[in-house]
């Protein structure tokens, strides 16, 4: 899902110190009035959003954000869906696909059950195109995919499995460069503007809101995949986001970041094999 990039920032004060106090002071009430905790989020991309939300909404100041924020729970959602970044699409970065099906599945084949953890998974378009993958390569029956977002919005979409009929073609090149085996359009049927994914690829999917800068760990997974969710973190919660993967990864477990993050220069950097190094995947081995 895009952001709606049609509002134009107002421009950033001239005082970056009172700047910075106000977006603290926000950051602070929204943390305290609605729970989303966005304090420890990536500064510069954080500010931009926030700019445009204060042209979206007409207000002149930080200060007078938050008062509407703090006042109109609408606001906040509004706010929730820039801060939070949706852009997804089916089989995205497609050499990623081929990796996990070419050094991952061999692995998920040995063993009884898998459960797999996607964090961060957006309106779906990632969690469909894994369930396409371990159809295809005979896995999906003994999976289980917990796919969590910290929006409840987008999740409301990724239940849905209606994705945009104009993005298929784009899609379908997506999945033919990650491996796939058949005809794309196989998979999904056309009806008006939006192409319906069936729900026997969601029958072994649980959809749930989690956010990851607070809240725990709710099982041990086999595999979490959390791709282009992190680079919008700043470097202590991405530490504690990898503590969170660490503690939620059974031994042996596969860390899949895709080729945006990196484990290089964490604190959990030694307690993973490198799989594939150019994709990011790792498996635990302390
Ligand atoms: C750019 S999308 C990535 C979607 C998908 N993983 C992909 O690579 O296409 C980032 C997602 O991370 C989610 N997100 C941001 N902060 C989060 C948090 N603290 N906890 C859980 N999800 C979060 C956003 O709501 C958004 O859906």
């Amino acid at each position: 899902m895009a952001l709606p990039l049609t509002e134009t920032a107002a421009p950033p004060p001239e005082d970056p110190e009172l700047e910075q106090l106000e977006i603290d002071l926000l950051l602070e009430a929204v943390y305290r009035r609605y729970g989303f905790d966005f304090r420890q989020y990536a500064v510069a991309s954080l500010k931009r959003r926030l700019w445009r939300r204060l042209a979206a909404e007409r207000v002149g100041t930080i200060s007078e954000l938050q008062a509407r924020l703090l006042h109109d729970p609408r606001c906040m959602e509004r706010l929730l869906l820039d801060l939070s970044i949706n852009v997804t699409s089916m089989f995205r970065d497609p050499t990623f696909y081929l990796a996990f099906r070419e050094k991952v599945v061999p692995l998920l084949r040995t063993y009884p059950f898998t459960r797999i953890w996607c964090a961060g998974c957006s309106t779906g378009e990632e969690v469909y195109s894994l369930a396409i993958l371990l159809e295809e390569e005979g896995v999906y029956e003994r999976t289980r995919i917990y796919a969590t977002d910290i929006n409840e919005n987008v999740l409301t979409t990724a239940r849905e499995g209606v994705f945009p009929l104009a993005s298929m073609q784009q899609y379908t090149e997506n999945y033919i460069r990650s491996g796939g085996k058949h005809d794309f359009s196989r998979y999904y049927v056309a009806a008006y503007d939006g192409a319906q994914f069936p729900h026997s690829l969601t029958e072994n999917v649980v959809f749930a809101q989690h956010n990851l800068a607070m809240d725990r760990s709710f099982n041990d997974f086999n595999v979490i995949i959390c791709r282009n969710v992190m680079i919008y973190f700043d470097r202590a919660l991405q530490d504690r986001v990898h503590g969170l993967f660490h503690d939620s990864l059974e031994m042996f477990g596969i860390l899949a970041l895709g080729h945006k993050e990196s484990l290089a220069f964490t604190s959990h950097a030694g307690s993973y094999d490198e799989i594939d190094p150019a994709e990011r995947i790792y498996r635990k081995i302390r």
